[in-house]
This record gives C-alpha cells, sequence and structure tokens, in this order.
C-alpha cells in the first residue's frame, strides 16, 4: 500500500511533524509537503481510516485463527446494489483442508449478516449428501470470528465445502467493499463500489479465512447493473444473464492464483480505460471516470516500463496475464497493490495533460514503480505476518526509486532518496518513543498502525543499506531467488536473510565470519539507529565508537537495553576523494566499545558512510568538521552532492542533541550561497525550517529571517520566478523551494508576483494556464494570506469546479492560508461537515494546512480540543484525531503547550488506545523543543549577531 501522503496533509505532516523537515509557514509548508511526498511518495502514516474503530482487545488476546484448517479456493458470487440501497447479496463457497481433526469451522467476518439456514459443509467425496449437521452458530465479535460448531469431526487429509450466503452493506468508509460517488461535468451525480482490504477488511466484503498466510485461489462473479463495467485481479472470461431481469449481468472472471485475502479487489463502476500493449504478454489498462480519462495518458505509458523493468530486476515474468490500475475519487491510501488490479486515490495516477507539476509527476512516477514492484514483493511471496510488514513496504518504497530511476532516469532519483526518506525517518527515528521496525503485533488496531514512516522510510533505508554492503549484483541475484523459492507462498525476513546470505556466500561479497541474519537482526528487532564519532590520531589511526543517536538523553529513561549494530564502514579522503564505492570496507561490531582503522592520511579531510548508504550518522572531532567546512566554502563540487546534503544533515541534527557546537552547522549552511544544485539544498532547508519554527513566535525572528533570506536570494535570482516546464526536473524543483522559502519569508518580489499572478488569475478565471504548476502552491497560499473573503472565495470556488485532482489538492492547501480568524474558523467547520464541497478523505488535509498557518495554529488546536467527539465520529476513527493531534502540535515549544498536550492524554486515554504513540510523540517532542529553546536560542541569536543580522 502507498500511504496517504499527498493530499492527505495530515498524514504528510504527522510524519514529519516531530521531525525538523516542516516548516510551519503555510507555503512552506505546502511546497516541502507537495515536493517531499511526490517526490518520495510515500510517506505518510496510514491514520485516516484504519477501519478499526476503537480497539477491543478479547480476554484471551489470540485473536488468530486455529490452524487447524485451512482455504484451498474460494467461489465467490456478489451482487452490490450500488444504485438502491447499498446491501450486498453475497454466497460463498469455499474448499478447506483439514490439517488436524476439528469439530468447527472459523472464519473471519465483520459487518455482515450471514443467512443461517443456508449454511452448509459437505465433505467433497459426497457433496450430494446431506451434508456435515451443524450444531450451532455464533459470532465472536471481538475476534471477528464466524464459528459453525459440528455434530461430527472433520478428518485431516480430506476436503470439505463450505457454503454460506450472507448479505453485506456497501459502507461509505473507504474499507471493505465500500461505496464513492463523484459528479459528472453535466451535474450529474454518479456513484460507484470499489474494495479497499488491507489489512483486515476483507471479511467485510466476504467470510473468509483473512490472513497473508491463508493463501487460496479465488473465482470472483459479480453481479452488475448493465450500464455498468466489474473489474477484478483477473480477466472477465463471460458474462452471463442475470435470471429473469435483463437490467442486470454476471460478470465471470478468471481463477486466480494462490493469494492472500487482503489483495483480492473488485471495482464496480462506470469507468473508462486505456489500453496499452507496451508489454508484449500483459495486457496494460488504466481506468478513470470519463471525464478524466485524459489524464491516464503517463500512467498508461510508465506502468507498462516500470513493469518490464521489475521483471527484468527479478527475473521473473508477471505471472497474471492483464495487469489494470484504476484511479479512484475516494480512497483512504495513497494505492493499494491488490495482485492485477491496482487501486489509487487520482492524484497519485492521474496527471493532467495540460500542465502538472514537477512534483506530481513524481509522485505519479513513484507510486506506480512502488504498487508494480508489490506485484512481485508482496503479491506473489506475501509476508508470513503483519509483523513483517516492514519488509513489504520497505522493499516497495526502495524499489520505487530502481523502478522511476529506470523510466525517467533524467531526474536522478536515487540522490533525492536521502532526503526523501533517509534524513525523514531519521528525524522520528531518533526518539525514545520510536519503535523497532520489526514488532509483534495482533490486534487489528495495531497492525493498522504499523503502516507508518518506520515501516516505509527506514524499511526502504535499510534495505539500500543492504544493497549497497551486499552489491548490486549479489543483492539482485539473492532477491531472484527469495522470490523464486517462496512464490505463492509466505515468508518472514528470516527467509529473505537466508536466500542473501546464501548468494553473498557464493559472490564472496559477505565476509565469512558474518551472516545477513546477523546484521541485519540488528537494525530490524532494535529501534532507533547509531552515531559513530571517529577520532583520528597524528599517526593516521582512526578510532570509531558507536552510540545510539538520540535528540534528546532524558536522564529519567528506563530503556537498559545495551544498543549496539553491525556496521558497514566506507570512507574516503581528501587526497583521493572518490564516493562511488559503497560496498563496505570494514565492518564494525556489535560488540566492544571501539573499532580501529589503520592509515588513513592525516592534515586533510575525511569523510565516512559514503552516499549516506548506511543508516547512521557521523561525527568528527572539529578538526576535521572544519576541514570539511573550508572544503565546502572553497570548492563544494569535490564532494559528492549527496555528501553535501549528508553534511548539512548530520551536523545540524548533531548540534541539536547536543553532540556538536552549534556553530559547525551553521557554517556549513553558509556556503549554501553557492550551492547550486537541489539536494544539498533540500536537506539544509529542511533542517533550517526547525529553526525558523522554533523562532516564529519570538523576538530573534527578524534576525535568522534575514539570514536565511541572504543565503536563499542568490538561489532565488539563480533560477528566478518564471517557470519553465522545459527546464530540468532538478531545478523546477529547485525553483519550488526557492520562490517558496522566499515567499514564507515573505521577499518582497517574490510577494508582489505571486499577488499580481493570482489577481490576474481572478480577472480571468478560464486563463489558469498562466500560473505554472510548480508555483501554484506558493502562488495561491501566498495571494490568499495577503488577500481577504474574495480571494478566499474565488479559490474556493475553483476548487469547487475544478476537474483535475491534483489542482484540488494545491487548492484545499491554500485556501488555510487566509489570515482571516473566521474565514479559516469556517473553514475547519467546513472540513468535519457532510456535504460541504470537501470530501471525507480531504479533511485532514484541511485541517492540517490551517494547522500550518501561523496565525490558525492555535484556531485550529482549539477547534479539535472542543470537538474530539465530533470529528471521530465524523471520521469513524480515532486513529485520525491523533494524527490531527501531531499536526496541530508540530510547533508546540512552551511549557504550556506541553501541559495541554498532557491533559488531551488523560482525557482522550480511553478512546485513543494504541493511537497514544502518535500523541506521545508529540507530547516528547514538545519537551525536546522546550529544551532546545532553553539551550540554543539565546546561543543561536548571539550567532546570528555576530555574524551582522539584528
Ligand atoms: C435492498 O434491496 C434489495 C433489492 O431491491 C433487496 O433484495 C434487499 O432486501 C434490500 N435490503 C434491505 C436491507 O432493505
Ligand atoms: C475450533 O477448533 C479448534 C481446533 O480444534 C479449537 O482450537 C478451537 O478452540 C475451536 N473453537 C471453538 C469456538 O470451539
Ligand atoms: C445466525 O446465527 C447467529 C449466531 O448464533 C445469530 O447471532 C443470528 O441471530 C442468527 N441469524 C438468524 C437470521 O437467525
Ligand atoms: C487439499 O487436500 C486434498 C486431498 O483431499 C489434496 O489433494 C490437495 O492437494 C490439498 N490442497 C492443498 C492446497 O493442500
Ligand atoms: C445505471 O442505471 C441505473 C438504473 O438502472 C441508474 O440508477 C444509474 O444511475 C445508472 N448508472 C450510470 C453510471 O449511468
Ligand atoms: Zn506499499
Amino acid at each position: 500500500m502507498d500511504k496517504k501522503d499527498d493530499d492527505a496533509g495530515t498524514s504528510y505532516s504527522s510524519a514529519r511533524s516531530s521531525s525538523h523537515c516542516m516548516s510551519r509557514r503555510s507555503t512552506i509548508f505546502i511546497v516541502v509537503f507537495l515536493f517531499v511526498v511526490l517526490v518520495c511518495a510515500g510517506f505518510l502514516v496510514h491514520f485516516c481510516w484504519p477501519g478499526a474503530k476503537e480497539p477491543s482487545y478479547p480476554e484471551d488476546h489470540d485473536i488468530r485463527l486455529p490452524r487447524s484448517i485451512f482455504p484451498v479456493s474460494y467461489e465467490l458470487w456478489l451482487q452490490p446494489f450500488i444504485n438502491g440501497n447499498f446491501t450486498i447479496l453475497g454466497a460463498v463457497n469455499i474448499v478447506i483442508n483439514v490439517t488436524i481433526p476439528t469439530d468447527n469451522v472459523t472464519l473471519h467476518i465483520s459487518d455482515i449478516i450471514t443467512k443461517n439456514e443456508t449454511v452448509t459443509i459437505h465433505s467433497l467425496h459426497d457433496l450430494d449428501g446431506p451434508g456435515i449437521r451443524i450444531k450451532k452458530q455464533s459470532y465472536d465479535h471481538e475476534k471477528n470470528f464466524y464459528v459453525a460448531l459440528l455434530e461430527e469431526a472433520l478428518e485431516p487429509g480430506r476436503s470439505y465445502k463450505f457454503h454460506m450466503e450472507y448479505e453485506g452493506y456497501l459502507n461509505d468508509q473507504l474499507n471493505g467493499f465500500y461505496r464513492s460517488s463523484y459528479t459528472r461535468s453535466d451535474g450529474s451525480l454518479v456513484l460507484l463500489a470499489a474494495s479497499q482490504f488491507e489489512p483486515v477488511d476483507a471479511r467485510r466484503a466476504f467470510p473468509c479465512f483473512d490472513e497473508p498466510a491463508m493463501k487460496a485461489t479465488f473465482d470472483i462473479h459479480i453481479a452488475r447493473e448493465s450500464n455498468m463495467t466489474a473489474i477484478s485481479n483477473m480477466p472477465k472470461i463471460n458474462t452471463t444473464a442475470f435470471g429473469e431481469n435483463s437490467q442486470w449481468m454476471w460478470d465471470h472472471f478468471g481463477t486466480t492464483l494462490p493469494m492472500s485475502t487482503y489483495l483480492v479487489a473488485f471495482v464496480v463502476s462506470d469507468f473508462q480505460h486505456v489500453e496499452s500493449n507496451y508489454n508484449d504478454h500483459i495486457k496494460f489498462r488504466v481506468w478513470a471516470r470519463q471525464d478524466a480519462i485524459n489524464q491516464t495518458w503517463y500512467a498508461s505509458k510508465t506502468g507498462p516500463q516500470a513493469l518490464s523493468f521489475f521483471e527484468n530486476y527479478f527475473n521473473i515474468s508477471f505471472p497474471l496475464p492483464k495487469q489494470d490500475m484504476i484511479a479512484l475519487p475516494d480512497f483512504s491510501a495513497g494505492a493499494m497493490e491488490n495482485w492485477g488490479l491496482i487501486t489509487y486515490r487520482e492524484t497519485a495516477l492521474l496527471l493532467n495533460p495540460v500542465g502538472y507539476s514537477a512534483s506530481s509527476h513524481s509522485r505519479v512516477a513513484n507510486v506506480i514503480a512502488h504498487e508494480l514492484a508489490h506485484q512481485w514483493f508482496g503479491d506473489l511471496v506475501t509476508m508470513e505476518w503483519w509483523s513483517d510488514l516492514w519488509l513489504n513496504e520497505g522493499f516497495a518504497t526502495y524499489m520505487a526509486y530502481l523502478g522511476t530511476n529506470s523510466v525517467e532516469p533524467d531526474w536522478n532519483v536515487l540522490d533525492t532518496f536521502v532526503v526523501t526518506d533517509l534524513q525523514n525517518v531519521f528525524a522520528l527515528d531518533c526518539l525514545e518513543s520510536s519503535h523497532p521496525i520489526s514488532v509483534a503485533v495482533e490486534f487489528p488496531n495495531d497492525i493498522n498502525q504499523l503502516f507508518d514512516d518506520i515501516s516505509y522510510s527506514k524499511g526502504a533505508s535499510i534495505i539500500r543499506m543492504m544493497n549497497h554492503f551486499l552489491t548490486e549484483e549479489t543483492f539482485k541475484a539473492g532477491l531472484t531467488k527469495y522470490l523464486n523459492v517462496h512464490q505463492f507462498g509466505n515468508a518472514a525476513q528470516d527467509d529473505l536473510w537466508q536466500c542473501l546470505t546464501e548468494q553473498g556466500r557464493a559472490d564472496g561479497t559477505l565476509p565469512e565470519h558474518l551472516s545477513v541474519k546477523t546484521i541485519m537482526d540488528t537494525w530490524t528487532l532494535q529501534m532507533g539507529y547509531p552515531v559513530i564519532s571517529v577520532h583520528l590520531s597524528r599517526d593516521g589511526q582512526a578510532t570509531l565508537t558507536q552510540k545510539r543517536f538520540l535528540m534528546v538523553n532524558t536522564s529519567v529513561s528506563t530503556d537498559t537495553h545495551d544498543y549496539k549494530w553491525w556496521i558497514p564502514i566506507t570512507f574516503t579522503t581528501q587526497d583521493s576523494p572518490d564516493f562511488s564505492v559503497t560496498k563496505a570496507s570494514h565492518w564494525m561490531p556489535a560488540l566492544g566499545s571501539s573499532y580501529v582503522i589503520d592509515g588513513l592520511p592525516t592534515n586533510q579531510w575525511h569523510l565516512f558512510n559514503l552516499e549516506q548508504t548506511g543508516y547512521y550518522r557521523v561525527n568528527y572531532g572539529v578538526e576535521n568538521w572544519n576541514l570539511l567546512i573550508n572544503q565546502l566554502q572553497d570548492n563544494s563540487s569535490v564532494l559528492s552532492l549527496v555528501s553535501r546534503a549528508q553534511l548539512a544533515d548530520d551536523s545540524f541534527d548533531l548540534a541539536r542533541a547536543g553532540e556538536l557546537d552549534y556553530d559547525i552547522p551553521l557554517q556549513i549552511s553558509s556556503y549554501l550561497e553557492a550551492e547550486k544544485e537541489f539536494v544539498p539544498w533540500s536537506a539544509a532547508l529542511s533542517n533550517l525550517a526547525y529553526l525558523e519554527n522554533m523562532f516564529t513566535r519570538t523576538r530573534g525572528y527578524v534576525a535568522l529571517r534575514n539570514y536565511l533570506l541572504g543565503i536563499l536570494i542568490p538561489l532565488y535570482n539563480d533560477v528566478g520566478f518564471e517557470d519553465n516546464p522545459d527546464d530540468t526536473h532538478s531545478l523546477q524543483n529547485k525553483r519550488v523551494l526557492a520562490v517558496a522559502w522566499t515567499c514564507a519569508l515573505e521577499y518582497s518580489d517574490c510577494v508582489v508576483k505571486s499577488v499580481s499572478s493570482y489577481a490576474n488569475w481572478m480577472a480571468n478565471p478560464t486563463k489558469i494556464s498562466d500560473i505554472s504548476d510548480n508555483l501554484k502552491p506558493t502562488i495561491y497560499c501566498t495571494a490568499i494570506a495577503r488577500g481577504g473573503e474574495d480571494e478566499w472565495n474565488f479559490a474556493w470556488s475553483q476548487y469547487r469546479l475544478s476537474n483535475v485532482a491534483s489542482e484540488k489538492a494545491t487548492l484545499l492547501g491554500a485556501l488555510g492560508c487566509s489570515r482571516e480568524i473566521w474565514i479559516l474558523a469556517r473553514f475547519l467547520e467546513m472540513a468535519f461537515t457532510e456535504g460541504s464541497g470537501i470530501r471525507k478523505q480531504d479533511a485532514t488535509r484541511a485541517f492540517s494546512a490551517v494547522a500550518a498557518n501561523d496565525v490558525g495554529r492555535d484556531l485550529a488546536w482549539d477547534f479539535l480540543r472542543n470537538n474530539v467527539m465530533w470529528i471521530s465520529n465524523y471520521l469513524q476513527t480515532f486513529t485520525a484525531v491523533s494524527a490531527l493531534v501531531t499536526d496541530a502540535a508540530s510547533e508546540f515549544n512552551t511549557p504550556l503547550n506541553y501541559q495541554e498536550l498532557l491533559k488531551f492524554k488523560s482525557d482522550f486515554s480511553e478512546e485513543l488506545g494504541s493511537a497514544t504513540y502518535a500523541i506521545d510523540q508529540s507530547i516528547e517532542n514538545t519537551s525536546n523543543n522546550i529544551a532546545w529553546m532553553d539551550n540554543y536560542y539565546d546561543y543561536i541569536v548571539n550567532w546570528l549577531h555576530d555574524h551582522g543580522y539584528e
């Protein structure tokens, strides 16, 4: 699944709130938001709509199905009344095999009414007989179980057929088999139905063994009205009449390969499709509502290309005869990798052919690649249980970069990985409230919590690390072996380590004394990550020590675990700088206190962790930092682009953690005046955004602002305000950063130009194409912030009119930029009101936009506290509420803020359940911010003063 991140501000900002990556100024917020998200496709926490409302824990805590029986095949008949009362009439036949004698059939069911008298169980040998008598049928609501107690035992080695008819419901909560609607250009409202099952919602659509390791084949039959189309995982075989009723038809789909329930999918709609024959053995179709069908051009070109790339990369043909991708008007996550039928929210699949931003472009490419990578890693081979979700998601997140790089080689996305995923998750994983990437989970609500940045971005980062330390050849060959061995089955992380170890041994790329498991267990079973300190002696001996990097070392910590990692070491030095060899030259063991490397040249800089391929930070003695600063200032191009980004990020965070004097990162930031590349700028600005956030409500703000404008104006002048779609991707991204920052810092040239472009548009609303898509977030936001009701109303009417999802998302974000409190208050209320014109899936984005606005933040926080029940009822989940807290609290840095958060947590502890994790993060974050203000605010003000900024 791709996390909801693009037009879901909440998700985005909850990922980043505890980090330094987000500025609170709305413009920057939106832009950074769009950029980061788009480029990296995905981070956000799948906080919304997790389906599980409040957690309920069964007494015995065992919610897994009994292992005595398992499904072999399903035959599923569904008739959804989309244009009626939203009932689903269903019937299911499940062939089950028995491993241990048992007197019951237990399977998952939720929000389904069983027709008890229709339930039958027959031995496959005796289908026409009376069947096995059922003693009693019952539900276990806490476990989502349906249990049929039998008069006689089912026998091992035999197969049985379970039959049940039932009634389900097309809900409006974006999970299970749900309903959605959209408005056609002629104004008519059209309904459709789609499915979203990951992780535990297949049981809402049909009774099933809803665990990823319970793989089976599926024969799906869907009844639809004759003016609609049904699609599913497999191609349609034929259509037959539906009894007497000519308005209805049965569509029959081919038998699937063995697969997990969470990957089953169907959509019934009036959508159109375009077909691409790029790939000779796979029929590839992209679906959208008719008014948006011309926005499928990019997906229908890139999808088949990326699919072919993965066929080559994994060296395994795509095993299905077709691949459909569909853009849904209502969708909870970013996208979902259902085998052969990938579902997307519109912004993750569609691109307006007449104009789109570089970030939308990146996002669409990235999400498509992410989902297609899952077709092998996740669908063909599936995790044994949700505890290994990180492997699925981390892998797809990483492979998305390789896939995007193959279809868009000019974008250099492999370089942007460090800023969009690695440094991003560094900022979360340095908190005490982090969690290990591999966690034991049982309950649905806990499973939903796993769809977070740690699984996605840390997962991707440590897989990237492994790719580099094993080398590309070993990594690829090991993966192919793993996929072949476990295809149509399930595997756990140890199975992957096993295949990679064997390959590494065979290729000689892994030291004899080490296995991949020994190394990787230190990264997956422990939370956090290390910082290594390098100290060079006069005779060239480097002594390395490692410790867990924590943003704040609290003396009260109760964590006594001895954190140590197996760390792949790479380095280069000034006399022959070479950043290309990323295979580990040394292994720093997870034992002992220090590790020594001899023979480094002295009196010149050294740099460790090349291309930031290792998931760790590096600190040096002041002497080496100064040599690196000199290099940056004299000729920064000697250092690779990623190294420059790495030095900025490491130094700022080391300083923030009290491990380095702030003078070092501030000196590093001053070289930026001469920096021309996007990646280092992006890394540095993410860090400077933290300073900016903390300074906003202080006297020192002006000095910081002037300092920032001093380094940004050369960049702004270099890239210019005028956008040119023919510019390289990286230049467009740079301009987006420069314009967003200078406008947010109220640089008059930027503000005046933004306000006047918007005024021109208002004067002539049909001429929208005059405003570049890249600069829209900044221009809209700046003009709305500077304007009044007219500017806001104009944006609102354009929001209502637009047929382009990404444009709508941009406008929605900009509507939160107003500085009129009453406008913002009205906007917040609209966000959580049915029929206001803001879709439920976008409510949290509207909230985050207000929360990210200086003027709106306190309003948003009050609104949230005063309306918790209203909001959670509307969103049908408390988890989403905790994500809103994260948004509102991201810049909290006063003791009063801290008290308010504690009170919120205690007031709602019961409702929050396991969603308190996000609140704890906010609380820790706030307390860190308070300490930061105490420790560094004066120091930085003085530094600015000494450098001429008042
Ligand atoms: C919904 O409509 C269908 C078809 O009209 C009907 O068979 C079914 O009983 C209705 N269900 C409910 C709950 O009203
Ligand atoms: C069903 O059978 C399994 C295996 O024999 C057993 O573990 C489980 O407790 C039974 N469930 C019920 C509700 O009796
Ligand atoms: C079917 O069985 C379940 C479990 O015993 C019961 O709760 C439900 O009321 C029954 N439904 C009907 C229609 O009898
Ligand atoms: C299920 O059991 C039958 C024997 O009844 C056997 O032939 C078949 O291979 C089994 N299927 C699976 C998937 O184990
Ligand atoms: C299909 O026909 C039904 C009536 O049979 C109507 O209610 C519905 O709006 C139509 N759907 C579309 C997409 O035209
Ligand atoms: Zn995914």
